[in-house]
């Protein structure tokens, strides 16, 4: 922690060059960003943003479902988010003759707000760096289980003595890989409706083509409403519950951004590793993200080919198709990326750097010794654990009879022990799963790629790993992922609710004999057998080691190369980066603009296409020139760009201009700069937004919903 005062200092005093790098910590930003923000060209001060004593911009955020952000834009809890993470509920409230999917959906009132179960959002109260109190006690020379100890019972005893609300919830979280521990509060709203958002022909316009691509023409947007019991605290979904009032809610800028203009963005970033070792970046390069990617190409093209010959499937599988083919695309891009930007000599050139400060100066020398090396032969050992780890769990996520039959496994070990009670608990938990499950599972699908992926694994992964189990039955189907598949599709219960449920209904000797017997439990046992026997304890020591030994290295990097910037990684908390808006040069001799417009929607449109189609009611709209007060000059401006550092989670975050005016809404990045989540290079990391003036747009003229407009308060700020 001394480290990170000392560079907290050290940074205040060199404020000489502005970077776009950072997801930065909104209560500390008065003291280490402020100054810089507002050279950039922002307007407000800190305080606006983050004030704990009065309404301040982070009260208008909340984290919407758990893996993306969303915006009050209402004094009556209308809620903003991306059409992408809206998406699984919308598909859920959706049917075949209720496709809000396909057709979108503007409720007309309040009552038409329809409850998305599951949903939720989550507010942050506040903030407080508790380093102090969660590593008291800790020495450097204690063994790391004790060390863990200690500090869980720092916690427990700091949550115990805090006095929060009834509706609050007291998180500690690691920044800085473990080096920094902050306290959050936060207030959870679970009745959460579903408002409206435009046909996935708009909302997702160029899907897959067109995802981490730029020049983009998405209206990456749904709308939801946050409820609250009469006193505005959070209550289970109920229909008297009445739209919550927030302390505060963002005003949206009808003006947009010009080039060089100064955009923040808010939000909750997931993950990002920037701090890596060179050797950690080179084994994603070559090891994992291939075989991550490798086995996704084929679910991909496996579920593509079933989609597009039938609808019920195509409505089934959308969502997971979108979101399997969102990382594959993402670790493409980062591998390019990472590629074409030298990352791994890029980085045992800062570790040079490191080494060299290092061993000049005998304090850090003592202190910090061979860490990097250290780090470096922990890597090394982990290299085949990590790749199989990988390969096992991309076969077992994405093929879904065997996520099930892993699954069964807690039944089994139940029936064995013959405790009655973990048995009932086990047998409630897989049917209650299974109808959400079976709505969108087919076993046609399903069959093609197990066949696939167990070829893969089996082909890919070293014997020695597999388990004995496993490599016979791979021998009794002659290594022919095929026969297997159709084997297991012909015989298994799994494939089926009606066999599923029958299943269920066996006594117990009958439901440990039949679960035995069953051929798609035996290879889903088999591989997660041969995985938990000769990989999982390695890996599991391996990954421990690495999170220590990572600590060690961030807090010497931030002591030894003290002149550098540090911001922690993301963790799924609240952070705000700023950025000017800028276009950017995909390769020599191209350049992109940061602006994009409507025309562009009518340029990529083809008739009937299931990514690129277009509604008429858009496309008249278009010829009509109808932008209503939307438009400028003429034209509909519909998404740009910024230098902005982001990742995912920031999905749905709002991006604020100068004076913290909503502008754009962020959901994607640029594909040449997605590597941004381990090396960030401002010439070509981009974040994408949507203009919230298109957003207003769709609502108003496209959707007809101008009674949202109306809750909304709309600014024209001079430039
Ligand atoms: N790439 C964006 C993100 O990481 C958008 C994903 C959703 N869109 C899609 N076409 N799958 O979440
Ligand atoms: N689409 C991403 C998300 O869902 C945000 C884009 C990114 O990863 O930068 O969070």
């Amino acid at each position: 922690m001394k480290a990170i005062r000392l560079f907290i200092l050290l940074f205040v005093i060199s404020l000489k060059t502005f970077a776009d790098e950072g997801m930065w910590l909104p209560f500390l930003l008065e003291t280490l960003n402020e100054k810089e923000m507002k050279a950039m060209g922002m307007k407000i001060n800190a305080k606006d943003i983050y004030d704990i004593n009065k309404g301040s911009l982070k009260d208008a955020i909340v984290q919407f479902g758990g893996g993306c952000t969303g915006e009050i834009i209402s004094n009556e809890g209308l809620v903003l988010t991306n059409h992408h993470c809206g998406f699984g509920s919308i598909q859920r409230l959706s049917t075949l003759t209720n496709n809000y999917i396909a057709n979108g959906y503007w409720s007309k009132n309040r009552n038409e707000e329809l409850a998305a179960p599951g949903l939720s959002v989550t507010f942050i109260s506040r903030m407080d760096d508790i380093t102090k109190i969660v590593l008291a006690g800790i020495t450097k020379d204690m063994a790391e289980q004790d060390r863990q100890s200690q500090i869980d019972k720092n916690i427990r005893a700091y949550q115990s003595s805090y006095k929060k609300e009834t509706y609050e919830n007291l998180l500690v979280r690691p920044f800085y890989n473990g080096n920094m521990y902050i306290a959050i509060v936060t207030v959870v709203y679970t009745d959460i409706r579903f408002v409206g958002a435009p046909p996935e022909s708009i909302g997702a316009y160029g899907h897959d083509t067109d995802n981490w691509v730029w020049p983009r023409h998405a209206a990456d947007f749904s709308v939801f409403r946050i409820y609250a019991d009469a006193n505005n605290k959070p209550a289970p979904y109920n229909p008297n519950n009445v739209p919550y009032k927030p302390k505060k809610s963002l005003n949206i800028s009808m003006k947009g951004v010009k080039e060089g203009d100064f955009t923040m963005v808010f939000g909750f970033p997931g993950r990002t590793n920037e701090y890596l070792p060179a050797i950690a970046v080179q084994q994603t390069l070559e090891l994992n993200n291939p075989i991550k990617i490798k086995i996704r190409d084929e679910v991909l093209q496996i579920q593509k080919s079933f989609m597009q010959k039938d609808e019920a499937i195509k409505l089934q599988y959308s969502s997971k198709y979108a979101g399997i083919a969102n990382s594959w695309k993402k670790w493409i891009g980062e591998n390019q990326g990472l590629a074409r930007s030298n990352a791994v000599q890029k980085k045992l050139d800062q570790e040079k750097i490191f080494t060299t400060k290092l061993q000049s100066n005998n304090i850090l020398k003592t202190k910090y010794g061979s860490v990097l090396e250290d780090l470096k032969e922990i890597y090394q050992r982990a290299e085949t654990y990590f790749y199989v780890r990988d390969a096992f769990n991309e076969t077992i996520g994405n093929c879904e009879i065997l996520t099930q039959g892993i699954q069964l496994n807690a039944l089994e070990k139940a029936l064995e022990s013959g405790n009655e009670s973990a048995i009932t608990k086990e047998k409630e938990n897989i049917s209650n799963r299974l109808p959400t499950f079976f709505k969108d599972y087919s076993k046609l699908v399903d069959e093609v790629i197990l066949g696939k992926l167990i070829q893969i694994y089996f082909t890919r992964v070293d014997p020695k790993f597999w388990g004995t189990v496993s490599g016979q039955l791979w021998d009794k189907y002659n290594k022919d992922g095929v026969a297997l598949a159709t084997d297991v599709f012909a015989n298994s219960f799994l494939t089926k609710e009606s066999t599923f449920k029958a299943f269920l209904q066996l006594s117990n000797t009958e439901l440990l004999n039949t679960l035995k017997s069953d051929k798609g439990y035996a290879i889903a046992n088999a591989l997660r057998q041969g995985y938990v026997v000769n990989a999982a304890s390695n890996i599991n020591n391996l990954q421990s080691e690495i999170n220590q030994k990572q600590r060690e290295y961030m807090a010497a990097q931030m002591e030894v190369l003290s002149s550098k910037r540090f911001y922690p990684d993301a963790n799924s908390t609240l952070r705000i980066t700023y950025g000017k808006v800028k276009g950017y040069q995909p390769k020599d001799g191209a350049s992109y603009h940061y602006y994009t417009y409507l025309d562009g929607v009518m340029e990529k449109y083809i008739p009937n296409d299931y990514e690129f189609d277009v509604p008429k009611k858009l496309r008249d709209l278009y010829a009509a020139k109808d932008y209503g007060k939307y438009g400028e000059n003429g034209k509909m401006p519909v998404c740009f760009i910024a230098a902005n550092h982001t990742t995912g989670g920031n999905s749905g975050s709002p991006a604020l201009d100068a004076y913290g005016n909503l502008v754009g809404l962020n959901f994607d990045r640029a594909w040449e700069g997605t590597m941004s989540d381990i090396n960030y290079d401002p010439n070509i990391c981009r974040n994408i937004m949507v203009d919230l003036r298109y957003v207003l747009f769709i609502i108003d003229k496209f959707g007809g919903a101008t009674h949202l407009i109306k809750e909304m308060k709309l600014v024209y700020p001079k430039k």
